[in-house]
């Protein structure tokens, strides 16, 4: 009781007891996941700093001498490291990172990672191994894909030009409401009970990408048709638009190792930590719809 009363007290509006302020460092802050936590913990009254190459305050991964004015005065951070865990190198970034961070005295690190990544796993290791040499209170938040990629991310803009077309066929995932990691990052920032801990966030239903298309298409009115093509043409096609090697190795990557069944339970990870049900993609759909994600 006393502890709990004291742990309450230390985190009230902004403040640790002894006057010193608490500030947020938010990687990744105008992205998908970073924007919604900055939302939130300002509107808790947070003293947040929004991290990113275009941000008022540049970070930049590939740039370590943007990290450590970045860190002057944080004591939380979230880490979402772009533009995935799984590329060559991302697990070294990430932990010289952490121990910068752990150098300028944050307290807390929540990485944002992916689920079923064998080099996002990596990278969990190498910042969960440089927390418990420091001292640092690491959360990982581990993500199946996020419901978000079709409304405003990646296959928005197709999706709202009526055609999908991906090298995936009728594998199922639990696409995930990013508002869902956003409101798990904000709780174990600001939270006691989270050090340590590795949360699995899914969303509460597993569907395939021809589902996800159909619920849009119902939500929206209008129809959007999904297709499910060859690699090599998905590669051929995007190539010839000028996107690089290194991101088609990556897309490659995540549409066939990441989408080959393995991630496709759900899990009550978001029950967990939230003390309520993930939500649903359909809900997202009909809100993407209302607010004219593909109009
Ligand atoms: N999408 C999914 O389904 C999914 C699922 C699981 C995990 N993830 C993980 O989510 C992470 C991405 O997070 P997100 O989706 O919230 O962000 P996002 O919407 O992909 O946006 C990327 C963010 O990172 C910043 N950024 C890009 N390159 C950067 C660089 N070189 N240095 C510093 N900042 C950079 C961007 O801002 P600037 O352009 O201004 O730099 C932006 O704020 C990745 O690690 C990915 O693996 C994604």
């Amino acid at each position: 009781m006393r502890s709990g009363v004291s742990a309450m007290a230390r985190l009230t509006r902004g403040r640790w007891t002894g006057g010193m302020t608490r500030i947020q460092l938010v990687t990744g802050g105008t992205g998908t996941t970073g924007s919604r936590i900055v939302q939130r913990l300002q509107a808790r009254g947070e003293q947040v700093r929004v991290a990113s190459r275009s941000s008022e305050c540049v970070l930049d991964w590939a740039d370590p001498a943007t990290w450590d004015p970045a860190l002057r005065g944080v004591t939380g951070v979230y880490l979402a490291y772009a533009p995935d865990l799984a590329v060559p190198g991302a697990d070294a970034t990430v932990a010289a990172f952490t121990r910068r961070a752990a150098a300028a005295g944050v307290q807390r690190v929540v990485l944002l990672s992916g689920r079923g990544e064998p080099g996002a796993q990596r990278a969990e290791q190498a910042v969960q191994q440089v927390a418990r040499g420091t001292g640092l209170a690491c959360t990982v938040l581990r993500c199946s894909w996020f419901a978000q990629n079709f409304s405003e991310g990646q296959f928005a803009e197709a999706v709202a030009a009526g055609e999908l077309a991906l090298p995936v066929g009728d594998v199922v995932e639990p696409f995930l409401d990013a508002d869902d990691i956003a409101d798990a990052a904000v709780l174990a920032l600001l939270d006691d009970g989270h050090a340590g801990r590795t949360y699995e966030l899914t969303g509460p239903r597993a569907l395939s990408f021809a589902d996800v298309v159909r619920e849009i298409s119902a939500a929206r009115g209008r129809p959007v048709v999904f297709r499910s093509v060859p690699l090599a043409a998905f590669r051929a096609e995007l190539a010839g638009h000028g996107v690089p090697d290194d991101v088609l190795d990556l897309l490659a990557h995540l549409f066939t190792e990441v989408l080959d069944g393995r991630n496709s339970r759900p899990t009550d990870g978001v029950q967990q930590v939230l003390g309520r049900p993930a939500g649903e993609l359909a809900d997202h759909v009909r809100r993407a719809a209302t607010a004219g994600c593909w109009t």
